[in-house]
């Protein structure tokens, strides 16, 4: 395409299939020559990327929705820039289910990865506390399990609540219009549909979901408050069919290749107290709950395989083999691990010929804190700052180079328990959403070897960007006061975190 004048000048854009022989699709070339620019992509997604290198070359005002100045001169030197991503894979996590994030905050979120130049939106549709897919098999999905009666205020062990209902979800309009949104700024969005843990509005919803035999289900409603929770669904024909009806509905929906199943921080204790559970394993010879849950993890492996996707699951669908040094039993081989309490995960998944996204919990969850000090808003976890997450390598050390190819990419992800709306997540995901996408854009040195202070510099155009972009990042000196939380609880972690 070319939207260019000769007199006047112009842009031209152009797709050049050579610029990705060695670098990949999203391979591209800037050149501004004179008063002509040629933005040159492998594919569209290379245009695409292209211009966003030159938005960033425009200068801040470039990143507003509409100009301010009514005949503005955009003067910039005779420059070439070219460039290709590190990896594939340059994902944010937005967990809606904690707190719902309603549409229009998604698009504005898709709008900021693309210019960050990230690719994946993982979105966590489902947890204890909240259901936020319109599933039209199961309706109740959404009338009963999108809605909460009230919220722990701050950290679980808070003694406050707010008071107010909270909920939403997403219609099946707003999914169709979220995906293609996405796509059009060359952006993967990858559902999340947990199980068989974090599953508490599901069976709120319908109880026949959970463990029956061991706890009357009709009693509970969507959870209120956060933490690991013991109520898991039941490993029965029910389950699995209920859940092969709601993917069949988000396969509909969602056209990315990665479908995410969970499998996160599920607790054994009702299937150990449960005899239709025991039951199940002695039918399907397996030898303890661990075994169970990777039956179950199994299941739905082949079952998106056989629809040709692939399913993602946290690291825990290893367990049952890998962690334990064998195998992983029965995975189909397109089953990817993201790799979030820590490294092993990662590494044992390559290992074992897993494909793997890295997104240590100790490293790039931008939930924890980003400073310490009582100033942080509801503080949680580790302090990871600006500089930590730049120095994030998202490769692990030891792999061979064919298990380092396994490393699609990496991932920051933004849990919502104590982020309740839109300006929350921005102060939690910026600044270090942009170095996390340096990281996993760049090919950057190890991370002791990193300039930092030259990333420090670029920040200062960055901040000014972000301000055109309206997002409510940290500043460098420490939170605005109304981005405080005084009196809330969080929960510290002190002492160095383990990256293993
Ligand atoms: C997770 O943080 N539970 C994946």
């Amino acid at each position: 395409m070319c939207i260019r004048d000769s007199a006047n000048g112009g842009v031209l854009l152009r797709v050049l299939p050579e610029l990705g022989a060695e670098d990949g699709p999203e391979a591209h070339r800037v050149v501004v020559d004179g008063h002509l620019v040629e933005i040159a992509g492998a594919s569209e997604a290379g245009v695409f990327r292209g211009a966003q290198t030159f938005r960033q070359m425009l200068g801040p005002e470039a990143f507003r929705r509409a100009p301010v100045s009514a005949k503005r001169a955009w003067e910039l030197p005779p420059v070439v820039v070219e460039d290709a991503p590190r990896f594939a894979w340059r994902g944010a996590l937005l967990d809606v289910a904690r707190h719902f994030m309603p549409k229009g905050g998604v698009l504005r979120y898709l709008d900021l990865l693309a210019a960050h130049k990230l690719n994946v939106l993982h979105l966590h549709l489902t947890d204890d506390q909240g259901w936020r897919l319109q599933v039209d098999r199961c309706p109740r999905l959404t009338e009963v399990g999108a809605w909460r009666a009230r919220s722990k205020l701050g950290h679980r062990a808070s003694p406050l609540w707010d008071e107010r209902p909270h909920g939403g979800y997403y219609t099946k309009d707003d999914i169709r219009e979220i995906v293609a949104y996405a796509a059009e700024r060359h952006i993967t969005v990858v559902p999340e549909i947990d199980v068989p843990g974090h599953s508490q509005a599901a069976i709120a919803a319908y109880p026949e979901l959970g463990n029956t035999d061991v706890i009357d289900t009709t009693t509970l409603s969507v959870w209120d408050t956060w933490g690991i929770n013991p109520n898991v669904l039941a490993p029965t024909d029910t389950t699995l069919a209920f859940y092969e009806n709601v993917l069949t509905e988000v396969l509909d929906l969602f056209p990315s290749p990665f479908v995410h199943i969970g499998g996160d921080e599920c607790p054994k204790g009702q299937w150990k107290a449960s005899p239709a559970a025991r039951a199940r394993m002695a039918a399907e010879g397996l030898a303890d709950e661990e075994e169970l849950q990777s039956w179950f993890i199994r299941h739905f492996d082949r079952w998106l395989a056989a629809r040709g996707r692939r399913l993602v699951g946290w690291d825990e669908i290893l367990e049952g083999g890998t962690l334990g040094g064998g195998l992983t039993p029965g995975l189909t081989p397109g089953a990817t691990v993201s790799s979030w309490r820590g490294r092993a995960g990662g590494i044992a998944a390559a290992r074992a010929g897993h494909d793997v996204i890295m997104c240590p919990e100790q490293e790039v969850y931008l939930d924890h804190r980003q400073a310490p000090g009582d100033d942080e808003p509801v503080p949680i976890g580790w302090v990871r700052t600006l500089e930590d997450v730049y120095r994030f390598e998202p490769v692990p050390s030891g792999l061979s180079p064919a298990e380092a190819d396994r490393v699609l990419g990496a991932q920051a992800n933004l849990w919502t328990e104590v982020m309740e709306n839109q300006q929350r997540v921005d102060y939690q995901a910026f600044p270090r959403l942009a170095a996390f996408a340096e990281t996993v854009w760049s090919p950057l040195p190890a991370p002791a070897e990193r300039d930092f202070a030259s990333f420090e510099r670029r920040m200062t155009t960055h901040y000014a960007r972000l301000d055109a972009l309206g997002v409510d990042y940290r500043p460098p000196g420490g939170p605005r006061p109304w981005q405080r939380r005084p009196g809330v609880l969080g929960r510290p972690l002190e002492g160095a975190p383990p990256i293993v």
